[in-house]
């Protein structure tokens, strides 16, 4: 196992009707912007809740229009309402999208060397920011419990992240019963994107980690053991409440914790966001059965023993065992109705070029033995069409 340092400040407030705690997590005299997406929660009833619960005595202001991936643009606007009103604290309520703005908002607006698009193109330091809290209403990204935000740039069609101590929410709200209203395609999206941050943290190298291998499998068979209630009933508290730990659990840094971590998947997917507008969880569920075949070598071992202790599957030499974790992987995302073809999204070999093109200027090597080249991100979308 290799050293590491683990802290984390984020408050988790877990339940039914938590909203109702909001009141008393924010400082009396905080000036409050509340930052939303594009609407969904003046129809579910969530912004009704947090209204209530902050009273009539609050200075509150107000930023809605955040959109998936979010832009860099949009939050500028913010930033000069935060600016402008002296806001001391910035509370999101929404999905990834509106916590991962609002925290590029909080760093920001108190950014003074320059333009703040530079924390993300340079990895310029954060070294302050604007206290955040959340309203989690989609259970994906882990963003209500770490210290990462993704942004997108509209003009120039790049998604780039960042990541900052200053940036974990103060606290983060998960009332299950706000993911009711999530449509089809943004629960299996969060199905997705949650196996896959376990994934990208297991399917390594092995470095004989038995209790951090078992964390990541405890949460991957859960999601399957859920994901037909999930997908079927609509208002199933318990699977949701299942579906929105283990999203918290799987990006929260608990999981990485002595391991190597991959996430070529991610950094290919971003891209395929990018430059096609495809949605985070789809262009995981396309990208990862690639990046395992072309790393095929490199993570036989970890790929068997996911086969065996995820899918039961047995009597296998390891390297058919690892070959059978590929298979039923994407059989998975398929049986939920997830698409794994770049083909099943018009996306062809000129978007492909240009990704490859783009990894290739920055220099960017990719997965846990830096053996992904850009001609190897090309090979491996080239397989997935
Ligand atoms: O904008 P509104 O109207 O709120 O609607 C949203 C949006 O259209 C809707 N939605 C959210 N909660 C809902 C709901 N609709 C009905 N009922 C609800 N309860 O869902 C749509 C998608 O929302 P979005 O926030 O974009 O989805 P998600 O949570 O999947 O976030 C995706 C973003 O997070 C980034 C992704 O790259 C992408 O930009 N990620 C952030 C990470 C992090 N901070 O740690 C890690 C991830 O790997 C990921 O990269
Ligand atoms: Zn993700």
């Amino acid at each position: 196992m290799n050293n590491f340092t683990y802290q984390n400040p984020v408050k988790i407030i877990f339940g039914k009707d938590s909203i109702g705690q909001l009141d008393s997590l924010l400082p009396k005299d905080a000036v409050i912007l509340i930052t939303y997406g594009g609407g969904s929660i003046k129809k579910n009833g969530v912004y009704e809740q947090v209204i209530t619960s902050l009273g009539k005595k609050r200075t509150v202001f107000e930023f809605g229009g955040i959109e998936p991936n979010p832009l860099y643009e949009t939050c500028m606007k913010a930033v000069e309402i935060c600016k402008k009103h002296k806001i001391t604290f910035l509370l999101a309520v929404g999905g990834g999208s509106v916590l991962d703005g609002t925290k590029f908002i909080a760093a920001a607006a108190h950014y003074t060397d320059g333009d703040p698009w530079e924390i993300l193109a340079n990895k310029a330091v954060v070294n302050s920011a604007i206290p955040v809290g959340s309203v989690l209403t989609l259970p994906a990204t882990g963003s209500e419990m770490n210290s990462l935000a993704v942004i997108s740039r509209d003009n120039t069609k790049e998604k780039l992240h960042f990541c900052s101590p200053c940036i974990y929410p103060v606290f983060s709200i998960l009332d299950p019963e706000t993911t009711y209203s999530l449509p089809a395609r943004q629960l299996k999206n969060g199905i997705v994107d949650t196996f896959v941050h376990v994934l990208e943290q297991y399917i390594t190298m092995d470095l004989n980690t038995p209790l951090q291998d078992r964390q990541a499998e405890a949460i991957l068979k859960t999601l399957i053991e859920l994901t037909p209630r999930l997908l079927s009933s609509q208002k199933d508290y318990d699977s949701r409440a299942s579906l929105m730990w283990c999203a918290t659990q799987a990006l929260n840094g608990h999981l990485s914790c002595g391991v190597v971590s991959d996430w070529a998947t991610h950094m290919i997917g971003h891209e395929l966001t990018a430059f096609t507008g495809i949605d985070h969880g789809q262009s995981l569920a396309i990208v990862i059965p690639g990046v395992w075949k072309y790393q095929f070598w490199d993570k036989s071992k970890k790929l068997a023993k996911y086969a065996t202790n995820v899918w039961n599957i047995e009597g296998l030499m390891e390297i058919d065992l690892a070959k059978a974790a590929i298979d039923v992987t994407e059989e998975f995302f398929d049986d939920m109705g997830m698409f794994t073809r770049l083909g099943d999204y018009d996306i062809d070999v000129e978007i492909i070029d240009r990704i490859a093109e783009r990894f290739k200027q920055r220099g960017a090597i990719l997965g846990e033995n830096n053996a992904i080249t850009p001609e190897v991100v090309r090979e491996i979308l080239i397989s997935r069409l």
